[in-house]
Parts: structure tokens; C-alpha cells; sequence
């Protein structure tokens, strides 16, 4: 039998490209990994959703590095945090108050949950895949509800960051908690820039994304003692009964390098990455926003093919923009070559002209975003999409922010938002 997914993974673990993708290992062995260390709840090995030994220490470790009041372990990636962080909220009857440019991982927890989410749209800034917070209008949905939940994304895809601290003033002012998906920010562990640090009641690490940590593994962080009982059962709900040790092996040791080893790779790399940006900017538009997301606003699938020719292979690429991303994992030689490949070999690509139509307006919904994503449905072409009501979940661009979320009827500028991102068919409710 042929092994077409090994083949393809041998394959490139030995091109030596310049991996400016997740996960944030970056292809760099931790330990020697194997099969002898793939183990499930033996006698001493002790249960994820019942930890109380050797997990639970591990769990303790990490609450203690990023200063939460607890810290869960997830073999199911930052989703199965956003599943579990809504679940809860949605047993203390909190009404989710969502910043619209969520990920498709949020929209699924929805659907699961039965949660109807109050949407407010950013101020957008680079297409829909980033904006900043409308502060006047987070306060006006926040004064309306009564029991309210603000679910905020930051850094976002393109590494914009949140001011999560004014946030928090805001929502903890009208009784509201906090949730913010940090599934991009990980590598801010023992910072004063983590969402714990600065007053989130939950959040979520993607561990694999930023740090050294296998995929799928993350941290749930609970910032609000008031949420730990209970929490671990609302996990169980969605996960798999085998959650990987593998994966919570590698969340153990990335413990260790939180502690020992992160600070110094940070001290080493932001100057680095400050300047390289500098140096690029005379020639490139850089986004602003995290340092370890270098995002170029150009024509992003051109730069990607331009890149993978010279062995460098980016995280997202489409007509408008290019995120390149690096972790504390990355080294001076790395930076060197994606400089030199950035401003000796590829001629510049011409800006991007981020159309103002590219900025998601508030929608109809004609129908629950539940009904709706779990009703028959049929996939037809965008063009032939407008007055149809969106059923699909799945957003076929890789960063997986809705354009249309379920439930809502799709109107014609909708429809040339999926157009200007390629995207040629659609779900819709039969
Ligand atoms: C903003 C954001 N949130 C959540 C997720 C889901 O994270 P995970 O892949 O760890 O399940 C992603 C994945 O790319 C993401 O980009």
C-alpha cells in the first residue's frame, strides 16, 4: 500500500524550507519522539478529565507560568477550548456579545451549543480578517444585555492585538465576563501581554501554533475562580475519551520552556524582528501588530509562489495580504534568509488595494445559526447565492472567518466579498 501522507511529510521534514507556518516548533526536535511514549490512562499515568496526579501537577506547573487561577490541558486544540469556554458560559446564562471576526471554530461551538451570538462589527482594517475593537458600540450591546459574555480574538489572524485590559474595565463595569480567544497568543506566557494578566476571566493558548508544543495541543486558562469546578466535565463533553499523551507530554515540556528558555528567545528575536520589519518597510506595506506575525499587505498568493520558490513557505497567503510567521523557536539564520529573500531576490510586489467594499456590513438573520447548520443543505455557485439563507460552517479561505455566518441570508455585497477572496461556491439551506 502506498503511504501518501507519510511520504508527503518525509519529504518535506527534509527540504530544509524555512517553515513560517505553524506549529511554532518550527520542525525543531524537543525530544527524540516514540511510539514507546504513546500511552492512555495506565495505573500511575493518571486521566485528563479527572486529573489528580501526574497531569494535574503538570496542569499546576502551567497555571503557575501564566498566572491563572487554573489551567486545563487540550489534546483538541484551541476548538475544543472555545467549545468548553462557551459551554460554561452558556451554564451561568451568559449571552455571548462576539466580535464579528471570529474563527470558524467559534461558529461551530455556537451551532453545538445552541448559542446565539450578538455580533459587533470591528473597525476593519485589512478585508475581514482583521479590525479593531468599536469601543462605543462594544458598551452600547454590553448596556443591553443583561448577563452579558464579550468573546474577543487577540492577537487576530493578521496579528492584530486587542486592548484586552480596557476590555476587560468594560465588561467587568457592566457585570460582563470575558473570553478571549488567544490561540494566536501563546508565546506571551509570563508576560504582562497575556489576557489573564490583563483581567480575561477565560482564555485559550494554542500552544502548537507559537511555541514548541505537537499539534493540537493548548491551554485553557481560567482567569475567574468562579468558573474551575465544573470546567474539566464541560471539556469532557466534547473531547475524545483518549486524549493524546503525546500531546500533554509536549504541553509538560513546553512548560519547561516557558519557564527556562522563552524569555531569553524573546529578548533575542523581537529586536530582530523589529528591525527586520524596518528594513522591509521601505519597500513592503507591514501590518502592524504582534512581532511574530509579519504580515505584508500585497498580493499575498504571488509573494507565496515567489517565497516557495526559494524554499520558504508562508502560513496564508491571498490577493490582498501574506502572513509569515515566526515563533520564538526561529533563529537569526532564519530572519537572514527571509530578509534576504524578501529585499535582494523577489522584485517588490505592487501594494494591495483593500477595497473599502471589503468590510462586512450587519447582516439578515432569517433563521437560528443552529437550525440553519445542521438543515439539509446544497452547495451552489456565489453568483447564484443572493437571498439564500447560508447553511455552511466551513469557510473555505484557510483563516476561517465567516463572511456569511449560518442562518443569515446572503445579499450581493456578500457576494463580492467571496468573489474578491476567490471563493466560488457556497452552502446554503435547501
Ligand atoms: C483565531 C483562531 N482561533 C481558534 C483556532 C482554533 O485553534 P486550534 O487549531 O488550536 O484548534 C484557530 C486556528 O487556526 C484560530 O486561528
Amino acid at each position: 500500500m502506498n503511504t501518501p501522507i507519510y511520504d508527503f511529510l518525509k519529504s518535506y521534514n527534509s527540504s530544509g524550507d524555512l517553515r513560517l507556518h505553524m506549529p511554532g516548533h518550527k520542525g525543531k526536535d524537543q525530544i527524540p519522539l516514540s511510539f514507546g511514549l504513546d500511552i492512555t490512562e495506565i495505573h500511575g499515568a493518571d486521566s485528563l478529565f479527572d486529573a489528580d496526579g501526574i497531569i494535574r501537577e503538570s496542569e499546576k506547573n502551567a497555571a503557575a507560568l501564566f498566572g491563572s487561577k487554573a489551567t486545563l490541558y487540550s489534546a483538541g486544540g484551541s476548538t475544543l477550548c472555545i467549545q468548553t469556554m462557551l459551554s460554561i458560559a452558556k451554564r451561568d446564562g451568559r449571552e455571548v456579545i462576539a466580535l464579528r471576526s471570529v474563527h470558524r471554530s467559534f461558529i461551530a461551538a455556537c451551532v453545538l451549543l445552541g448559542i446565539e451570538p450578538v455580533w459587533s462589527y470591528p473597525r476593519y482594517c485589512a478585508g475581514i480578517l482583521s479590525g479593531t475593537v468599536d469601543m462605543e458600540d462594544l458598551e452600547k450591546k454590553l448596556k443591553a444585555s443583561h448577563r452579558p459574555c464579550v468573546y474577543i480574538t487577540s492577537p487576530d489572524y493578521l496579528g492584530k492585538m486587542a486592548d484586552i485590559k480596557t476590555i476587560a474595565q468594560l465588561t467587568h463595569k457592566y457585570s460582563g465576563i470575558l473570553i478571549v480567544d488567544n490561540a494566536h497568543g501563546a508565546h506571551f506566557a509570563g508576560t504582562d501581554q497575556h489576557p489573564i494578566k490583563q483581567g480575561a476571566d477565560m482564555c485559550c493558548d494554542s500552544a502548537h501554533k507559537m511555541l514548541p508544543c505537537l499539534t493540537g495541543g493548548a491551554y485553557l486558562h481560567i482567569g475567574n475562580e468562579q468558573f474551575i469546578p465544573g470546567a474539566k466535565h464541560e471539556m469532557s463533553l466534547f473531547a475524545s475519551t483518549s486524549p493524546s499523551y503525546l500531546i500533554m507530554m509536549s504541553l509538560d515540556l513546553c512548560n519547561d520552556y516557558i519557564h527556562n528558555k522563552l524569555p531569553y528567545d524573546r529578548e533575542r528575536l523581537i529586536p530582530l524582528l523589529s528591525e527586520l520589519r524596518k528594513k522591509i518597510s521601505t519597500g513592503y506595506k507591514v501590518y502592524e501588530g504582534d512581532p511574530f506575525h509579519l504580515t505584508l499587505l500585497c498580493n499575498g498568493l504571488w509573494l507565496a509562489q515567489q517565497l516557495r520558490q526559494r524554499g520558504i513557505e508562508c502560513e496564508y497567503a491571498d490577493r490582498f495580504c501574506i502572513v509569515l510567521l515566526l515563533s520564538p523557536l526561529n533563529d537569526f539564520g532564519d530572519i537572514e534568509r527571509l530578509e534576504n529573500a524578501l529585499l535582494r531576490d523577489i522584485t517588490l510586489p505592487s501594494h494591495s488595494d483593500m477595497a473599502d467594499e471589503l468590510i462586512l456590513r450587519e447582516a439578515e438573520r432569517v433563521m437560528t445559526l443552529r437550525d440553519a447548520a445542521l438543515s439539509p443543505y446544497e452547495m451552489i455557485p456565489v453568483e447564484k447565492s443572493s437571498g439564500r439563507i447560508c447553511a455552511g460552517v466551513d469557510v473555505p479561505c484557510p483563516p476561517a472567518v465567516p463572511i456569511a455566518v449560518c442562518g443569515e441570508k446572503i445579499n450581493s455585497h456578500m457576494i463580492k466579498i467571496f468573489q474578491r477572496y476567490g471563493i466560488l461556491t457556497v452552502n446554503v439551506v435547501k
